[in-house]
């Protein structure tokens, strides 16, 4: 095959934060995708109906002349979030997922969740009304091991959340072991994963072996190679319980490059050339469009786009090594191979 036509893809996991950086950002996404599900981690985080509101009309006033992106907004879930607020900005469309980080477990953070009980209302009227919560899966215990924290997380928070509020639909964010994957398939239809573009590609050894590589830097952080190869089985085996959520998390050089560096990778400009090539090598082709455009309209209840994107088979396609902002450079994700597969509208 050297040409494949899909309808165009969405993007269920983004964070384009603001200001000069939303603004050299976003168009990268609405370059190929439709609509995507916007991160509330900005600081401070958006919590209210009407944070959401003036986030979403300040990524609107970014967006390139004539792009028909729709940015799709969540409310980031503290231990405050009032239930009155939450239904009405569901109610008119306006948020379509609520983000729970724990306290602590990556960028921007510090707002979420402590004490798991004092979100059950919220949760529960959730349920009611249908309303996925987006997890970031990882415990931020001291004593567990970074690789161990979203195995842990699912045993210890997520497991004990999904019995005690039945009925909540669930996205497992960005999973990165073979246990995230297999709890997800398991978990019927309310329970869905979305899994990034770098995950796909790296493993830890591609962060620690011959120096550190911040550019590979990222929560959760990449893990052994049996987890990556459980990944791309999971995204590629046409199973609707995985979608595509590519975390592009942009942060400039400055940032990543510090002694205690920024987690992201910014894989916005390149993710679809390489999950063409990723889909290519596991002889899955034909699974792409399931995983990039269909499986996660279906989980949020949402249409599937009319329009199409195409995918050509070529010469290796050439992208930049960084794209430049108002705050600085901010690197491109090195998948360490060629790429073949260009994009078009
Ligand atoms: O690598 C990450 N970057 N993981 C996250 O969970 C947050 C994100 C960010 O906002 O930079
Ligand atoms: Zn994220």
């Amino acid at each position: 095959m050297t040409e494949l036509t899909i309808r165009r893809p969405d993007d269920w996991h983004l964070h384009l934060r603001d200001g000069e950086m939303l603004k050299a950002v976003l168009p990268e996404t609405a370059r190929h995708f439709a609509r995507a599900i916007i991160m509330p981690n900005l600081v401070p985080p958006v919590v209210t109906g009407k944070d959401a509101a003036e986030y979403r009309d300040r990524i609107m006033a970014a967006k390139p002349d004539g792009s028909k992106f729709q940015p799709l907004m969540t409310l980031y879930l503290t231990e405050e979030t009032d239930v009155r607020d939450l239904r009405a900005a569901a109610e008119i469309g306006l948020i379509h997922a609520v983000k729970l980080y724990p306290a602590g477990a990556t960028t921007n953070s510090a707002s979420g969740v402590r004490d798991f009980t004092k979100v059950k209302r919220v949760l529960e009227n959730m349920a009611q009304i249908g309303l996925p919560l987006c997890v970031h899966g990882e415990v931020t215990d001291d004593e567990i091991d970074i690789f161990d924290r979203e195995a842990v997380f699912i045993e210890r928070v997520l497991d004990p959340i999904r019995r005690d509020v039945p009925g909540l639909k669930v996205v497992m964010e960005h999973i990165t072991t073979k246990d995230g994957a297999d709890y997800a398939r398991e978990g019927g239809d309310n329970l869905g994963a979305t899994i990034t573009t770098h995950h796909l590609v790296i493993n830890r050894n591609h962060i620690l072996v011959g120096g550190i590589k911040p550019h590979y830097y990222c929560l959760p952080v990449a893990k052994r190679e049996e987890h990556r190869l459980a990944l791309r089985r999971a995204a590629t085996s046409g199973d609707p319980s995985y979608f595509l959520g590519t975390d592009s998390a942009p942060h400039t050089d400055a940032n990543k490059l510090l002694p205690c560096g920024c987690a992201g990778c910014f894989t916005a400009t390149n993710t679809m050339s390489i999950l063409a090539e990723v889909f290519e090598q596991e002889n899955a082709l034909d699974k792409l469009e399931g995983f990039a455009a269909l499986h996660g309209p279906a989980f949020y209840g949402l249409p599937v786009n009319q329009d199409t994107i195409t995918l050509t088979k070529g010469d290796p396609v050439t992208y930049p090594e960084k794209i430049e902002t108002g705050d600085g450079p901010v690197t491109v994700f090195d998948p360490q191979m060629p790429l073949h597969w260009s994009v078009s509208a």
